[in-house]
């Protein structure tokens, strides 16, 4: 049976329209002035199935990562992007079809597929131990060649690691550390498994961790000498699924638990916070001052990724995300975290300078949507800097119906201070043939581009993004001179 067009689904169609096509460009054209210390890689990944579900309703989390890759060099940029093969995106492509249900939902998959890991890799892209890592919550990451992005397989890490990971690990640019969990459904209940690995990529710690319920912890926050386990009522029941509910669904009678544990330190140290009940994916920076925590995240009273416990479905209009700041306070009495808006706009991905996290950071880099009716459907139309010690922000719209995608800090070569460098998103614009790579100056969003690399066609919108610049010891780790 020959493929046909994507079913309905908002995040099938529009700028979410997947291309199914690998392209490889040499040297594309930049508009602007491309400055000249800014050098080193962009990565991106995303989802674009290959083949669309052929029962279910399509989840924006389900399609088969795709990451692209810019290579700033000597004042030009060259561009690529590759499917990451997954053991089952190959099987997927040797049976020319679909065989996974949506989320590799057990019930409605192939048996063809029996025995594949549901590995989709769409997540995140990040340089670690020298190896070029695709990252998706719930399964082993995808190591791909750095430069050519060709897929090299499963990272295991020596027979250690072969179960769950998360997509947000933290890298401690101080040690060079990678901090990571994965979530486990055991027979005693809800565990995570807290795993430090050095910055040569072996495993030098692992902690089994049990959590209050089994929730969608999409990230978690690491400190100088702390790390936070935030257990969201995002909450997953295979009894509910099995009983006619959603598997995944938002408990609005649960608080958000956040579990604060040295970062060294066992499951029997770990002491839990309380919040009220919040939807958080996504932290811009989290440390310590003064002996509290301060967690900067993107936070609402809702989401409308999943449904409600009674199958009620909130809008992303509804649910929108402001920067907020939880406090946690080991020496206080009482094991509320406090909390405080910080930015009140409409943002998806905040992100500080990398290299300050785990760390004091001042600024969070984030996509917002200033006049889109729901950013996540119709685009991010914006992109914001957000100064969390004021409040103040500085915004860039691009546009009705633009379409932007996370915002990155990248360093100026040489560059130490938080501010020195430029911000860099990918964004497309309703109607335009090409999408733009928007290179900014970190401290002046608001002046516009400083430089406008031109890809010829529409680059779906995707999820996270990461820069190395080449004086980074990821990047020199990863792609320097052997
Ligand atoms: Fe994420």
């Amino acid at each position: 049976m020959a493929s046909t067009r994507y079913r309905e689904s908002p995040f099938l169609s529009g700028h979410h329209q997947p291309n199914r096509m690998e392209v490889q460009a040499p040297d594309l054209f930049i508009e602007g002035e491309l400055p000249a210390d800014l050098a080193g890689v962009f990565y991106r990944n995303g989802a674009e199935p290959l083949y669309p579900p052929t029962e279910e309703d399509y989840h924006w989390f389900d399609g088969d990562g795709m990451v692209y890759a810019f290579f700033f060099e000597e004042g030009r940029v060259s561009m690529r992007n590759r499917w990451v093969r997954t053991d089952k995106l190959l099987l997927e492509m040797k049976a020319g079809r679909r065989l996974f249900g949506v989320h590799g939902n057990p019930v409605t998959t192939d048996p063809a597929a029996a025995g594949t890991r549901y590995n989709t890799a769409n997540t995140n892209i990040i340089l670690h131990g020298g190896k070029l890592l695709a990252l998706m919550e719930g399964a082993p990451p995808v190591e791909l060649d750095p430069r050519s992005l060709d897929t090299i397989g499963e990272e295991h890490y020596g027979g250690v690691i072969t179960t769950t990971f998360s997509a947000h690990p933290t890298v401690d640019h101080g040690t060079g550390e990678l901090l990571n969990i994965g979530s486990l459904a055991r027979r005693s209940g809800p565990e995570i498994r807290y795993d430090i690995i050095d910055f040569d990529g072996h495993v030098r710690r692992t902690e089994f961790i049990p959590v209050p319920h089994q929730s969608m912890m999409h990230t978690f926050f690491v400190t100088e000498h702390y790390v936070v386990f935030p257990v969201t009522p995002l909450d997953i029941s295979v009894q509910r699924a099995v009983a006619g509910g959603p598997m995944v669904a938002w408990d609005a009678n649960r608080p958000t638990r956040l579990g604060l544990m040295p970062r060294r330190g066992t499951a029997a140290d770990v002491r839990w916070f309380e919040a009220a009940p919040r939807h958080m994916m996504h932290q811009a920076n989290v440390w310590e001052e003064d002996g509290r925590i301060i967690a900067d995240v993107a936070a609402a009273e809702g989401t409308a990724l999943f449904p409600d416990t009674d199958g009620t479905r909130r809008t992303h209009r509804q649910t929108q995300q402001s920067l907020r700041r939880w406090t946690i306070d080991p020496a206080a009495a009482t094991d509320v975290v406090r909390e405080e808006i910080l930015n009140d706009r409409d943002i998806q991905f905040p992100r500080p300078d990398d290299r300050r996290m785990t760390r004091a950071s001042r600024y969070a880099f984030a996509n917002s949507n200033l006049h889109s009716v729901d950013g996540r459907v119709d685009g991010m139309d914006s992109v914001v800097r957000v100064d969390t010690d004021t409040g103040v922000d500085d915004i860039y719209h691009f546009g009705p119906g633009a379409a932007a995608g996370e915002l990155i800090f990248a360093p100026r070569v040489g560059g130490v201070d938080e501010l020195d460098g430029y911000a860099v998103t990918l964004v497309h614009r309703p109607g335009a043939a090409e999408t733009e790579l928007a290179v900014f100056d970190a401290r002046d969003l608001s002046a516009g581009p400083l430089a406008r690399v031109l890809i010829p066609f529409r680059i779906p919108s995707g999820f996270h993004c990461n820069y190395y610049s080449v004086d980074n010891p990821l990047y020199q780790q990863a792609l320097g001179e052997r």
